[in-house]
């Protein structure tokens, strides 16, 4: 009898690489994970060893596909975080500049007189978060970069680049991930020369745009690599959002809610970012609204490493829960700035509302509460952009097994909160494109088919309350800008 097949996805995240195996139901069949270090040389900047991360991932292949016999392979990856490596050699020229560092900064705001080229080609807010300034600050900093990239000696990717570089040996990307350089026009979903010029990036250190799903080409071992999505946009896939309104929020490191606007880019009045969906193969591109929040399941991680008042992540829904609400505290953790819909690099965090009666149950439910509040305000923002109420919330991630945190969801949401058996739609986005690339799923109905309620949340506090917690919430809010010198 033949063995069956499988279709593998790599998840590489900010904080670990994995790899999961799906079967044609969508079921988790094997997980393997390694987590890379955190790079912190200063403050406001974060950075990751970009050979670390591929020892990590060719290590998680190997562990979560051994026994298995792979039909496709999907990536899915952190999105922004920028790798520059020797065309010769492969060799990264230095560090990776992840999405949450904040050292372009004074670049950005020195940029200021383009504003309006960036919001109108790219649908992009000129902030730090974005892969495109990161570029030109290495090609600044670094002596001779410059030089060496007009002449195509040095590659510039987005970790899924960087993945498909060493898995195929080809440099290209994909329209999603693409789209979060500031650098690909959005309407022609090619490289602008106008945002290349504003920048002063090279061409020649750019990869080839390629849509999300088709087969790129083949693993050492022969197996087709045939999808690669931006993690939050494989999480939209995952979710079976295909048509236009649909949404999912996925909670991980950060938080990012995203909605489905169909074949059109939708400018956003509120604070959003317009992004590219998916594209299958050579269809039209889909996209999407994104409420972007930098900080969620980092502050939990924060409260572990850092102040070690638990010792897991999973111990602060323990220690939220030995008090009854959050004693008048409020934890805004602005650590990268605030992104949507603020987009202020120059905040920072703020504890506010202490007084002698808070303890660590105290600041544990403000860290869970963190989350709901952000996700209040760019749900309000999406809102407002597409003249539609959002009527469920669609949660995924490594957060959502907090089910106190996703009661409080639910609470200031005043909408439903939805958990799928599926927890992992990162993951299973990418394979779902990869499959879809190698006919292993025929279409999209038979992923919308594997799709499957496992619990839902329903607000349970009254109107009053919500609303002024939220009043307080915006009250903290205010005391992370304007106090930095
Ligand atoms: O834009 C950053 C995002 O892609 C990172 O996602 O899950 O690694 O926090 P995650």
């Amino acid at each position: 009898m033949p063995r069956p097949h499988y279709v593998a996805a790599i998840d590489q995240g900010t904080t670990s690489s994995r790899c999961i195996v799906f079967d044609q139901a969508g079921n988790i069949i094997s997980v393997a994970q390694r987590e890379h270090r955190q790079i912190f040389p200063r403050p406001g900047w974060v950075e990751h060893d970009a050979q670390e991360i591929w020892q990590a991932v060719q290590g998680v292949l190997a562990e979560a596909t051994g026994e298995f016999e792979i039909a496709a392979l999907g990536i899915t990856n952190q999105r922004e975080t920028t790798v520059l490596w020797e065309r010769e050699t492969g060799r990264p020229v230095c560090n990776a500049v992840v999405w949450q560092d904040t050292r372009t900064d004074a670049l950005t705001r020195a940029l200021a007189e383009h504003e309006g080229l960036f919001r109108d080609k790219a649908g992009l807010p000129l902030t730090t978060y974005f892969a495109g300034p990161k570029i030109r600050w290495l090609l600044d900093e670094i002596p001779g970069l410059r030089e060496r990239a007009e002449r195509g000696e040095i590659l510039f990717g987005t970790m899924d680049s960087w993945l498909l570089w060493n898995l195929t040996g080809r440099h290209i990307t994909d329209v999603t991930n693409a789209s979060r350089t500031m650098l690909m026009n959005i309407h022609t979903l090619a490289w602008d020369d106008d945002l290349l010029a504003a920048l002063g990036v090279p061409r020649a250190m750019l990869p080839e745009i390629r849509p999300s799903a088709e087969v790129y080409g083949r693993t050492e071992g022969g197996v087709p690599v045939a999808s690669a999505l931006g993690d939050q946009q494989a999480a939209l896939f995952g979710q079976t959002c295909f048509a236009p309104g649909e949404t999912k929020s996925t909670y991980g490191s950060g938080s990012f809610l995203l909605m489905n606007t169909g074949q059109e880019p939708v400018a956003s009045k509120h604070g959003l970012l317009t992004t590219v969906g998916y594209q299958i193969g050579t269809g039209p591109a889909t996209y999407a609204l994104e409420g972007a929040i930098a900080v969620t399941g980092s502050l939990v991680q924060w409260l572990r490493d850092n102040l070690g008042l638990i010792s897991s992540a999973a111990e602060i829904e323990t220690l939220a829960k030995t008090v009854d609400d959050n004693g008048g505290c409020y934890f805004v953790p602005a650590f990268s700035g605030l992104f949507a819909p603020h987009w202020r690099s120059d905040a920072r965090g703020v504890i506010a509302g202490l007084t002698g009666f808070v303890n660590k149950g105290h600041i544990a439910r403000a860290v869970l509460e963190a989350t709901a509040w952000q996700t209040r305000e760019v749900v309000d923002a999406m809102n407002a952009d597409s003249g539609l109420d959002l009527t469920t919330l669609r949660a995924d991630g490594g957060m959502t097994a907090d089910n106190l945190l996703m009661q409080t969801l639910a609470d200031v949401l005043a909408v439903p909160v939805i958990r799928p058996m599926v927890a992992e739609t990162t993951a299973l986005g990418a394979a779902y494109a990869a499959g879809l690339a190698t006919g292993y799923w025929a279409d999209l109905d038979s992923l919308k088919a594997n799709w499957h309620k496992a619990a839902e949340w329903r607000p349970a506090i009254d109107e009053a309350a919500r609303e002024r917690e939220y009043r307080n919430w915006k009250k903290a809010v205010a005391r992370t800008l304007d106090w930095v010198e």
